[in-house]
């Protein structure tokens, strides 16, 4: 069988609390290959987020499998970077700085870091902020890069790499 850049076959989540029950995913299988661009759209509430946190391996489903290049997620997958819908950079470090940590959590040493993460904001037009972005900017600009915090609305977005 050819090998997918992510896989998810049959997952379903049901959130407990209590002795209640919410199936919030059912039976979902979806296949992702390198290069495509892929759009879940769909109302409140119906499971985007909890799709993109179990893709990227933030949250283990209730049943089902998630793979990448074939092999099965077990914890984090430290190829995947997510956009949260809320606020996500830690707001006393600089751009820079924010970037560099995602790095850093992947053992890259500190010059390698510096180089790839000033290349990663000229790459999406962020070159010149590298010290710091207004509110208004952050907000605009984040969807662009994966390396700034979400937007406030209904989306959410993740990469692969
Ligand atoms: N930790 C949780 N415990 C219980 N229920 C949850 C939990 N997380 C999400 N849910 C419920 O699961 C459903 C799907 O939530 P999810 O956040 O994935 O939706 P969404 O499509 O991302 O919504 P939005 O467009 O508002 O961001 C919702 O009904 C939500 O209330
Ligand atoms: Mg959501």
């Amino acid at each position: 069988m050819a090998e997918h850049l992510l896989e998810l076959r049959n997952v379903s989540q049901v959130y407990r609390s209590g002795d209640r029950e919410f199936l919030a995913l059912k039976d979902v299988s979806l296949a992702l290959d390198e290069g495509e661009f892929l759009v879940l759209l769909g109302p409140s509430g119906c499971g985007k987020s909890t799709l993109l946190r179990i893709a990227t391996g933030l949250q283990r489903p209730t049943s089902g499998e998630v793979l990448y290049r074939g092999e099965p997620v077990r914890g984090v997958n430290p190829r995947a970077t997510i956009v949260f819908q809320t606020f996500a950079l830690f707001p006393w470090l600089t751009v820079l700085e924010n970037v560099e940590v995602a790095l850093a959590a992947r053992d890259v040493p500190p010059a390698e870091r510096r180089r790839r993460a000033l290349e990663i904001l000229d790459r999406v037009g962020l070159d010149g902020f590298e010290g710091g972005l207004s509110p208004g900017a952050l907000r605009r600009d984040a969807p662009k890069s994966g390396v700034c915090p979400g937007h406030g609305g209904g989306a959410g977005a993740f990469m692969l790499g």
